[in-house]
């Protein structure tokens, strides 16, 4: 049995739980995943200013605004595609604890569970996160539902003109041998894994990748979701596509995946309410910039003309201080809750919210930072 203390642990959960394809995907980055490992190392190794005798810390307030939305904490379930097979109708799950934590949960657009299951599930207005696919009758079609299903943010992601590789996935039969011999392979994994089996496999029917299901057309494999990937996804995007986006979607949109001050203004000019300084978890183009260097420019640079959030190596409460402090207004939680989902579904995401909320509360006492608001670049190393 695995103990659950912290993030890196309901990490080791989802490895045992989960087929080795499924925990691959989540877990990897692209080609040798440099970035991938300086989101983690980049963070940690920012250091905070430890303050004592601060006064009255024992009444913190972690509740922010976003969008006009009161959260609970400063964060944010940041889209993920196929999480939702990691446990039962996984979407479902993590809504509902996201819910009841008082935090925002954002669906992606290559999710197990539809637009209105997912509704169903949801007490409060969920985020809908959506790329720019090469049929632009399909995108109206998902903004509509969206705005049916009652979504109050729009999550534009920007970054994926085209996929990234992930060698990893090579490796365990998910992306390159389509076909029957993939199949059999993933089988076989997941034959190893019979608490998924069971919980997933056998009870978590339909598998078909909830949105994208419609124009997929009987095709349900997992190769067919990959291969309309590959051909869907806009190689063609410009600025001047985000009109369109403009034009069907009302309500906040944050655009998802810079790394550049100068998008970051480009983003501002086109009037997105948010961004999202971000590299795709290194799953995108590998080499790039950490989010915690990539950061601290971009708030310089536009930090006054939308609100600034960010993604990427966070495993902790702490973590989530540190890219405050470098400027963010709130955090996107990626694999944190997907590793939490697949080692104990609901009750694991609200555990690992539970965790944050914790590690959070001693980074500030320790910080002398009682409200979100306090917490700025003073609260790092060497800037006393
Ligand atoms: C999808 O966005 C992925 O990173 O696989």
């Amino acid at each position: 049995m695995t103990i659950i203390a912290s993030i890196p642990d309901f990490r080791e959960a989802a490895r045992r739980r989960l087929p080795r394809f499924l925990f691959e995907y989540m877990d990897g980055g692209s080609y040798a995943e440099v970035t991938l490992r300086r989101n983690v190392e980049d963070l940690s190794n920012i250091a905070l200013r430890q303050r004592v005798l601060c006064g009255d810390m024992g009444n913190l307030d972690l509740s922010t605004e976003l969008f006009g939305q009161k959260l609970a904490l400063p964060v944010a379930l940041a889209p993920i595609g196929l999480a939702g097979l990691n446990a039962r109708r996984g979407e479902c799950q993590a809504v509902r604890a996201a819910d009841k934590a008082g935090i925002p949960f954002t669906l992606s657009t290559v999710s197990a569970c539809t637009i209105d299951e997912v509704a169903t599930a949801a007490q409060r207005p969920f985020w809908f996160q959506l790329y720019m696919i090469r049929d632009r009758a399909f995108m109206r079609d998902l903004l509509a539902q969206a705005v049916a299903a009652g979504c109050s943010t729009l999550v534009f992601t920007v970054d994926m003109p085209v996929p990234g590789s992930r060698y990893r996935d090579y490796h365990t039969g998910l992306a390159g041998s389509g076909g029957l011999k993939g199949a059999a392979w993933r089988a076989a994994q997941a034959a190893t894994k019979p608490g998924w089996a069971w919980d997933v496999g056998l009870h978590g029917r339909p598998h078909a990748l909830g949105n994208v299901a419609p124009v997929l057309q009987g095709r349900t494999g997992i190769e067919d979701f990959f291969a309309w990937m590959r051909n869907n996804f806009d190689p063609s995007i410009s600025w001047a596509d985000l009109d369109f986006i403009r034009a069907e979607w009302n309500g906040p949109l944050i655009i998802k995946g810079l790394l550049d001050p100068e998008d970051a203004k480009a983003a501002a000019d086109i009037g997105a309410d948010g961004i999202v300084v971000s590299n795709h978890g290194g799953r995108q183009l590998d080499g790039v910039l950490s989010t915690a260097r990539a950061l601290p420019p971009i708030a310089a640079a536009v930090g006054d003309r939308l609100t600034v959030l960010a993604d990427g190596g966070v495993r902790s409460g702490l973590d989530v201080l540190r890219l405050l402090a470098l400027g963010a207004k709130g955090v996107l939680l990626g694999r944190a809750w997907a590793y939490a989902l697949a080692a104990q579904g609901e009750a694991g995401v609200t555990k690992m919210l539970s965790i944050i909320e914790a590690e959070m509360r001693v980074a500030m006492t320790l910080t002398g930072t009682r409200r979100i608001s306090d917490i700025n670049e003073t609260i790092l190393a060497g800037t006393g």
